[in-house]
């Protein structure tokens, strides 16, 4: 039998071990096969992270694959080049002097453990003064990721979540201030929202809190959700402030595998001082040859996307970053007034701060909506573009929402345009997907 029809054939196991096994080019190619079946990255305007590296990058990824990054003891060279990582980011925010932090397997994990740290220093105030420890609080937005309400379940802390409302979708003092009482253990804000890529007034939170403190009332920490925005606002925005310019800032995540343009997984959490750092939440271990400090979640995991993370802050430096993220939010531009001239959108909080994406939603009733779009698209040439309803109190805002990343080409840009367009002019005539049909779309693609 043909190596093509043994591979036609096979039929692979679900279950359980198979006796035998097949030769390493079979396996591969039978694996490879079954992923035609996703959906192709390049297409899939959904993501914040990373799809394409340059060969160099990818094959330094491939040579480190065995490498363990928590044995620090057996590879200190990569302990250092985490190291190195932490401080180029803290000095990329403004860290005024000697920080630390870490690498993590994404935001998620920095977010749990920069709230953890959020919840011990907080115990550690108030215990000083002498005060109870059994109602800490969380005050954030209804526009963060749910990482956010997951670590409030996980770790029993309760969420203060400001709703949002119709038109406004990012937060400010005035919205965060009534949250406020001695039992919070901080406020998270979001530079970059996953819902409409604009952040949070930062600078105006952290006013309010240092006024706060200064007036003798709590003095609450503020810790920036940069997970999309970390690698973005330093490039586009660097007169914005949102980081450790601001006093009130003591820590900060984002997400290497996101702007930090590595592939997943890689995350990072840095602290303003290291004293910001609560040192309960520091273990010793010493079996992997050497004492070591570990303040991780996880334990073993690969060095490669640390080594990539460094491979690119190496490869391009500040200049390629930077040209990097103007080249997305060019595209990102243009695909915002192409498909604002087709007349049926308008965009989301047009003309402030953003990550290169473009936020938009049908200015008016046309017998069809957001969905129907992201139904068509996907059926048209299959675009990942996701319709979503927004969180509370926006709960009747419906968007669509295209991030625009490196490999999201002028060209692309043209063709995304175009085939929105006559995703409208066709519902114009056919009317919204059948109801069953939605109901199917919603189910079998998680673009939309
Ligand atoms: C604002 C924000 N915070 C946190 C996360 C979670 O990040 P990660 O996927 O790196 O765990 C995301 C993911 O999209 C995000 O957009």
């Amino acid at each position: 039998m043909s190596a093509v029809a043994k591979l036609a054939a096979e039929h692979l196991p679900t279950h359980r071990l198979p006796d035998e096994g097949l030769d390493p080019e079979l396996t591969r190619q039978l694996i490879t096969a079954e992923l035609y079946l996703d959906s192709e990255p390049m297409r899939n305007l959904a993501t914040f992270v990373t799809t394409w590296m340059e060969p160099d990058a990818q094959r330094l990824i491939a040579e480190n694959n065995h490498r363990n990054f928590i044995d620090h003891a057996e590879y200190p060279q990569t302990a250092e080049i985490e190291q190195r990582c932490i401080r180029i980011i803290a000095d990329l925010f403004n860290a005024p002097g000697k920080t630390t932090g870490c690498r993590t397997q994404g935001s998620s994990e920095a977010i749990m453990l920069g709230a953890l740290n959020l919840k011990w220093k907080w115990k550690e105030r108030q215990e000083a003064a002498s005060k109870p420890t059994d109602k800490p609080n969380l005050i954030f937005g209804g526009d963060v990721h749910v990482v956010w309400d997951k670590f409030c379940r996980y770790f029993d802390v309760e969420p203060r979540i400001v709703p949002l409302s119709d038109g406004k979708y990012t937060i400010d003092a005035d919205d965060v201030k009534p949250f406020i009482d001695e039992n919070t253990i901080g406020v998270a804000a979001v530079v970059g929202t996953t819902f409409t890529g604009h952040a949070d007034d930062v600078e105006g939170i952290n006013d309010m809190l240092v006024e706060l403190k200064n007036s003798g009332g709590p003095d609450v920490p503020l810790h920036i959700d940069g997970a999309s925005g970390g690698f973005v606002w330093p490039f586009l925005y660097p007169q914005e402030k949102w980081d450790f310019r601001l006093e009130q800032v003591r820590s900060i995540n984002a997400s290497g595998h996101k702007f930090g343009l590595v592939f997943p997984g890689v995350g990072w959490l840095v602290f303003r001082e290291e004293d910001d750092l609560c040192k309960d939440l520091v273990f010793m271990e010493n079996y992997l040859g050497k004492e070591d400090a570990t303040f991780t979640l996880n334990f073993s995991t690969g060095s490669s996307m640390l080594l990539a993370q460094y491979y690119q802050f190496v490869r391009l430096g500040r200049s390629g970053y930077s040209g990097v993220m103007h080249l997305m939010q060019a595209n990102a531009n243009e695909l915002a007034s192409r498909i604002k001239a087709t007349g049926y959108f308008d965009l989301i909080d047009e003309g402030n701060p953003q990550l290169p994406l473009v936020a938009f939603k049908l200015n008016k009733d046309y017998g069809f909506d957001e969905f129907d779009i992201a139904g068509s698209l996907s059926a048209r040439r299959g675009w990942m573009v996701p319709a979503y309803t927004l969180p509370p109190n926006a709960e009747d805002v419906t968007v669509l929402r295209a991030l625009v990343k490196e490999t999201f080409t002028y060209t692309m840009v043209e063709a995304l345009a175009a085939d929105i367009e006559e995703a409208c002019t066709t519902l114009m005539e056919t009317g919204g997907l059948h109801e069953l049909q939605r109901k199917h779309l919603v189910k079998t693609n998680p673009a939309i």
